[in-house]
């Protein structure tokens, strides 16, 4: 698991806390503004690994992060029109949230085990 994605898991974790002690106003923007920067630097870096050894299902994978940059930037508008009420937490809650642990945590395993398979691999050194 790289920093970004130990991150990811932070920031939902305090999110989530947030969420239980009702503070989640406070929570919400710093997890737009981390979400923000994981779509644009590990999604972007991340399609980058997957072209330079010809992922085979490239394009769904491409289509999922494109669905969600979508899925991302509609709450993100509606957030800042509405602020955050009960169905906006919802979304993300669902759209935002479990959407990027279930795909970090199990749609991103398909490439990194094709990855780990291929003869190009250069396993990277013990940490
Ligand atoms: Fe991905």
């Amino acid at each position: 698991m790289d920093d970004q994605t130990k991150e990811l898991f932070g920031r939902v974790n305090d999110f989530i806390m947030a969420m239980m002690q009702g503070q989640e106003g406070y929570e919400v923007e710093r997890l737009f503004d981390f979400v923000d920067n994981f779509i644009g630097d590990h999604f972007h870096q991340e399609e980058e690994t997957l072209k330079s050894y010809s992922f085979p299902d490239l394009k769904r994978h491409m289509a999922q992060h494109e669905y969600f940059r979508r899925a991302f930037r509609t709450i993100k508008d509606t957030y800042l029109i509405t602020g955050l009420n009960e169905d906006l937490l919802r979304k993300v809650h669902l759209n935002i949230v479990s959407w990027l642990i279930a795909h970090v945590s199990k749609t991103d395993k398909e490439w990194a085990e094709y990855i780990k398979n291929s003869p190009s691999y250069i396993k990277p050194p013990d940490r």
